[in-house]
């Protein structure tokens, strides 16, 4: 190791040592099923919109799929081993709809409910809480080809129905459930544009009937599974933006403000207070779907926690983009990861705050937080990750501070155990906190997951400490 890279190092594990979590802090890391699986055509699965909109060419920037992913179906036992070396204490992965219930709906593939209650288990036994998601955007195809997915409103029952079984054969074991995983992420990427699976590109008609849809889906779950998991914590998931405007001009200011609104607050209105933003109304006036009285009333049901996935802020001005929202993002001089999103770690301290301060939630957490970044095996086989580390460090010293300054923040999630599909941008952005070799499936821990077990671990001896 270089002397530059040692004194680096040493930088960085001082950070670690100084991040300080009050004991029960939940650290852990997620995945989602799609991006780590593989398996596809294996234990009873069927396709899901992801298996169907790899295959047209020109939707995956490297050409790739999730078929083999991290081969995770066939390599639980050595992947838990991986997060009991990495001192977690939970774990976020997502359901596959289509492995519970290949035809989207019917009879219950039985293969299926055995995979995740093996994962369970696994995770039981190296003392690894689950926490699981009930939709991580792999919708089964056969639903997606029966009026287009989630614009069906229909396609509500069908996922309640979903909800109802795989929670009813899973609740006695996963106590932690999350209905959805970014509403707005496949909604408006997805329906709205092509740029996801389904790739429907409908515009903001389609994206908000898409939202609409699966809001009212949450809304309707979160009665369902307190029913079928008496103990259980439920939440959702949403991809939250601290949003500020690139100039004082009026147009600036409003496009600020639609963005915002768009992004944040037509879900958080809609979950927390029953209503959808009242400017956001107006500026969807031509493209709403058809909203029934009651749904709204549905849709706000108490949860016991907000997840937020953050990886960013949004400096935002006046543009074209998902017309009539009409923005353009500013990006100023700085650091970019891979995805060419802005380093800016107090984005994760800000937006915590804003949601606490607007919508007061009973507990949140971060369920996504984390960087891509091209990596290079040493000659030692190891991978000094020096910018992910520093990201993924400097985040959960914000995180510590919204602790300190009274946010109910309980837990945070690492975007991601390991390097996995990447969705539209296939294998090239790696985010893992363990290397991944596609070739042989080797895996790695990288620096950055040692980094990240130094703080894991030291939380978890205080609290054995604070037993004995
Ligand atoms: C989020 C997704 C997750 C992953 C990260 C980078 O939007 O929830 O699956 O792709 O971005």
């Amino acid at each position: 190791m270089s002397a530059n890279h040692t004194s680096k190092l040493q930088h960085l594990q001082q950070l670690a040592n100084s991040i300080k979590f009050p004991r029960n802090m939940v650290l852990g890391a997620a995945t989602a099923s799609y991006q780590i699986e593989g398996a596809v055509n294996e234990g009873g699965r069927s396709p899901s919109v992801w298996d169907h909109f790899t295959r047209i060419p020109g939707n995956i920037a490297d050409g790739t799929n999730g078929d083999i992913a991290c081969d995770h179906y066939h390599r639980l036992e050595e992947d838990v081993a991986l997060m009991k070396e990495l001192g977690l204490t939970a774990y976020r992965f997502s359901i596959c709809w289509s492995r519970i219930l290949p035809n989207g709906r019917g009879p219950i593939n039985e293969e299926g409910v055995a995979f995740y209650e093996r994962l369970t288990d696994l995770l039981f036994k190296a003392g690894i809480t689950p926490y699981a998601t009930l939709y991580h955007w792999d919708l089964p195809l056969t639903l997606q080809e029966e009026g287009n997915g989630w614009l069906r409103r229909g396609l509500v029952d069908d996922y309640i129905n979903y909800v109802d079984i795989t929670t009813q054969r899973l609740g006695s074991k996963i106590k932690h459930w999350t209905t959805f995983n970014e509403l707005f992420t496949f909604t408006w990427w997805g329906y709205g544009l092509k740029e996801d699976a389904p790739g429907f590109g409908g515009g903001a008609k389609a994206a908000l009937a898409a939202s609409h849809h699966a809001l009212l889906a949450h809304g309707r779950a979160v009665p369902i599974i307190r029913r079928n998991v008496p103990d259980a914590q439920i939440g959702i998931v949403l991809d939250l933006n601290p949003v500020t405007p690139a100039s004082d001009t009026i147009a600036d200011l409003e496009a600020a403000r639609r963005f915002e609104g768009c992004q944040n607050r037509w879900y958080l209105d809609a979950i927390f207070n029953g209503q959808y933003p009242a400017d956001m109304l107006e500026t969807y006036k031509t493209v709403l779907p058809y909203i029934e009285e009651t749904d709204l009333h549905e849709i706000a049901q108490p949860l016991d926690y907000l997840g937020i996935n953050i990886y960013r802020r949004s400096i935002i001005k006046d543009g074209t983009e998902f017309a009539p929202v009409n923005f353009e993002r500013h990006l100023p001089e700085g650091k970019y990861t891979q995805m060419g999103w802005e380093v800016h770690p107090e984005c994760l301290y800000d937006i915590l705050q804003y949601v606490n301060t607007n919508y007061a939630p009973k507990q949140l957490f971060i369920t996504e937080n984390g960087a891509a970044f091209s990596d290079t095996l040493e000659t030692d086989g190891s991978i000094q990750d020096c910018d992910r580390s520093t990201y993924v460090l400097s985040h959960l010293k914000q995180a510590a501070r919204a602790i300190e300054d009274g946010i109910p923040l309980k837990g945070y999630f690492c975007w991601t155990l390991m390097d996995n599909f990447e969705w539209a941008e296939g294998y090239l952005p790696r985010f893992g906190l363990i290397h991944v070799d596609f070739e042989t499936q080797e895996r790695t821990i990288k620096q950055s997951g040692r980094l990240y077990s130094m703080v894991a671990d030291q939380l978890q001896s205080e609290m054995r400490e604070a037993s004995e």
